[in-house]
């Protein structure tokens, strides 16, 4: 007489799973854009100091960025998207544009 039991062992899986996918498509806002950060952060280390001194975060304007970014395309393989990200990365804010580099 196991049956019941198996059927019982069942329903509970089928009631942990939704939560589960719920959970894994839905992070906190803050936590993803935290973590992808993180990884833009760890790309810039890793590929952009082996030819010269990585460029510090907020020290370059972003049009001085996208000006040299467009002479990377061929020195570092990075997607569309991770060289926007780390134009944004790297870029001083809007309106803070007192140097010029
Ligand atoms: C294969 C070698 C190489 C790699 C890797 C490389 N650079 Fe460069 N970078 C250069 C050279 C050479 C110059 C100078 C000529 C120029 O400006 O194009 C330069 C210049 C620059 C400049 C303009 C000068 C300055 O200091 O403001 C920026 C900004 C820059 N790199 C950012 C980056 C970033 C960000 C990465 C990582 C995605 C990176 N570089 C990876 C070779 C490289």
């Amino acid at each position: 007489m196991t049956a019941p039991r198996v059927a019982v062992l069942g329903a509970m899986a089928c009631m942990a799973v939704p939560c589960l996918t719920a959970c894994a498509a839905a992070p906190p806002p803050g936590t993803s854009s935290e973590s992808a950060e993180r990884d833009i952060a760890a790309l810039h280390t890793s590929k952009c100091g082996s030819c010269h001194t990585a460029p510090a975060p907020r020290t370059r304007t972003r049009e001085h960025l996208e000006d040299a970014f467009a002479r990377h395309k061929k020195r570092v393989r990075l997607s569309g998207e991770e060289w926007a990200e780390l134009t944004d990365y790297l870029a001083l804010p809007e309106g803070k544009t007192a140097r010029q580099p």
